[in-house]
């Protein structure tokens, strides 16, 4: 773990909506690149103070120092693989003994393409990083906010996640549990004063459709993302951010799911080429 820099004080400073509901610190995993790095830069905005996590070390130290020049923050990294349970079992210590109030995990990534051809060790990481390391952060953290009397989690979904999707087969189930996932701990955690939310985003520009060999010919913004995804958490179970995934999700929204799936393969296969 690196400090990028100590937090100088602002005085007359005051504590923002985020900061007053879930303390000073936040967790960001996938903070190197696309969402996870816009929603960095959202509750740094804010003044919260922040542990970057993924595992491309260089892109997290130039994250950390640009949003503690800017607001002025503490801000700490950790390089670490949450395809490994190490990686998770680091992110744990490191943070051992901070008031962490708010966990954000958006490290994830998908693929496409014939499930018989595709990497079965790429596959499984999949599930590791998209669904295995998310429910041991997510455990962890929220034993600690039940302690601490409050905090708040977002995890990442997709519109993706509301079906099954032949040619995205795994990548759709990792986020159909991460949803089902949030759905549950959403009701659960509630008596604990923990807000749980799951963001499901259609297509987003970032790293994410190079790294699953996908072509989005229409996008949304990340920051537009982590802006919804922020200003829904502790109003809703689950945020569907921007217009293009609000009219994709309501023009599935009347088939029955084996249409969705029909649909939403057509659409995969065109995206992957
Ligand atoms: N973009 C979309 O169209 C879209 C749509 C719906 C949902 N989502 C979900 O949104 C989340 C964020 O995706 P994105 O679009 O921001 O993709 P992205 O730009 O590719 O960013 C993915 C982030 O996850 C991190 N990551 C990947 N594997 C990791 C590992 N083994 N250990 C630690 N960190 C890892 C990456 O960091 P390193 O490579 O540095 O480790 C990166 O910071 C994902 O869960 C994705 O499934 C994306």
């Amino acid at each position: 773990m690196v400090n990028a820099e100590q937090k100088p004080t602002f005085p007359g400073s005051k504590k923002s909506f985020r900061q007053s509901r879930y303390g000073c610190r936040a967790i960001v995993t996938g903070a190197s690149d696309g969402i996870g790095r816009e929603f960095a830069r959202s509750l740094a905005a804010e003044g919260l103070d922040l542990v970057l996590v993924a595992r491309r070390r260089d892109r997290l130290e130039s994250l950390a120092a640009e949003l503690a020049k800017a607001h002025g923050i503490s801000t700490s990294i950790i390089s670490a693989d949450l395809g490994t349970d190490e990686g998770v079992a680091e992110v744990i210590a490191e943070t051992e003994g901070q008031d962490i109030g708010l966990l954000i995990a958006a490290a994830g990534f998908g693929s496409s393409g014939s499930f018989v051809d595709l990497s079965v060790d790429d596959e499984a990481n999949m599930v590791d990083v998209n669904c295995r390391s998310m429910v041991r952060l997510t455990h962890h953290v929220a034993n600690g906010f039940k302690t601490r009397g409050s905090g708040g989690i977002i995890l990442m979904s997709s519109l993706l996640g509301f079906q099954g999707v032949s040619y995205s087969s795994t990548y759709a189930a990792t986020k159909a549990f991460v949803q089902s996932f949030a759905e549950g701990l959403h009701g659960e955690l509630k008596p604990f004063n923990i807000d749980v939310l799951a963001v499901a985003p259609g297509p987003v520009s970032t790293g994410f459709a190079a790294r699953a060999s996908m072509k989005f010919s229409l996008a949304a913004k990340p920051n537009s993302v982590a802006k919804s995804a922020l200003a829904a958490l502790g109003r809703e179970t689950t945020c569907v951010p921007g217009w293009i995934s609000k009219v994709l999700n309501w023009s599935l929204l009347p088939l029955p799911r084996w249409g969705k799936t029909i649909i939403l393969t057509k659409v995969m296969r065109q995206m992957a080429g």
